[in-house]
């Protein structure tokens, strides 16, 4: 407990004012994609490229926050790729809200120095993939191409203990996930599928955190859908970082993950920062929308 004094009196703190000032509000500055970056965003990307260059892994990083590929110096140099969102779901930093990080790791398949072609690999290469959730508890739920397990955070301890072994998803479920502000935005097969899902009542969950949205997919089955708009007709999540690692955990535990015309996991990327159209989950309901898009075609 902290005991802060100010104009009205003392108040009792859980966390320092600098430490709430260091984790909460704007950077004031903007990432490649426009947004703006919180301080937690930095933190975290920070953190994540430490972590990774001193690892003595890898080459080259693809991170949500950098512009550019970042090349790893030579000397700590390993044969790893790895993409990055350092912390998904930053509208929900300042209200509490559950938040993520992902990433995905691939094998540098060239000879020579890294380039950001070595970067550009589809998501059917992927070595392993995972994402850490920051909700109720702190869980990472990982694979490396051997289906998918759950590690929750013990604190007492310090350690990830595996609590969710070969995690599986339901074939059907009852929960559809999308931003329905964007209604009037969606073409007539994302259309015509929402509509199914309320005339069988389902049930609605959208946190606009992906992986807390993702998670709930995997632990309780159902869709998450983040479709192409008229204003964004590539949708708003990026491929590298985003969509490709989801897939692959989602296609590990037995769902699918699609654009609603192709498997995410076979997109040939042309540019790191590039989004995509998504839909994944229990396999029976993501087929529901590719049917639907043939139909529509
Ligand atoms: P971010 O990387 O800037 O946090 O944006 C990605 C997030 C996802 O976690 C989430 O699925 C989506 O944006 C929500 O977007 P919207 O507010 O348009 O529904
Ligand atoms: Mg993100």
């Amino acid at each position: 407990m902290y005991l802060q004094c100010c104009e009205e009196g003392w108040h009792r703190c859980s966390v320092s004012p600098f430490l709430v000032s260091l984790l909460y509000g704007l950077a004031g500055d903007v990432n490649v994609q426009g947004e703006e970056v919180k301080k937690l965003d930095v933190l975290a990307n920070d953190l994540f490229i430490n972590m990774l260059t001193s690892s003595y892994t890898t080459c080259l990083l693809v991170s949500e926050e950098n512009k550019t590929v970042i090349e790893v110096e030579k000397e700590r140099q390993g044969k790893y790729i790895v993409c990055f969102d350092p912390l998904d779901g930053s509208s929900n930093i300042d209200c509490l809200v559950s938040i993520g990080s992902i990433f995905s790791i691939y094998r540098k398949s060239s000879d020579g120095d890294p380039t950001v072609n070595d970067a550009l690999q589809p998501g059917n290469t992927l070595v392993a993939a995972g994402y850490a959730l920051y909700g109720s508890a702190t869980m990472m739920v990982i694979s490396t191409g051997d289906g998918v397990n759950g590690f929750m955070l013990d604190p007492s301890i310090g350690e990830f203990v595996l609590t969710d072994p070969g995690m599986k998803i339901k074939e059907k479920g009852k929960i559809y996930s999308l931003n329905e502000g964007y209604a009037n935005l969606w073409d007539p097969a994302v259309a015509e599928y929402v509509l199914g899902k309320k005339a069988k009542k389902a049930g609605a969950r959208y946190i606009g955190s992906m992986v807390a949205d993702v998670h709930r997919t995997i632990k309780y089955g159902g869709i998450f859908m983040y479709p192409a708009t008229a204003d964004s007709p590539k949708g708003k999540l990026r491929l590298l970082y985003e969509c490709n690692p989801m897939a692959f955990l989602v296609e590990q535990a037995g769902g699918k993950a699609t654009t609603g015309k192709m498997r995410i996991l076979d997109i040939v990327p042309t540019d790191i920062h590039q989004r995509t159209p998504i839909f994944l989950g229990s396999a029976g309901d993501v087929q529901e929308i590719i049917d639907l898009y043939t139909k529509h075609n």
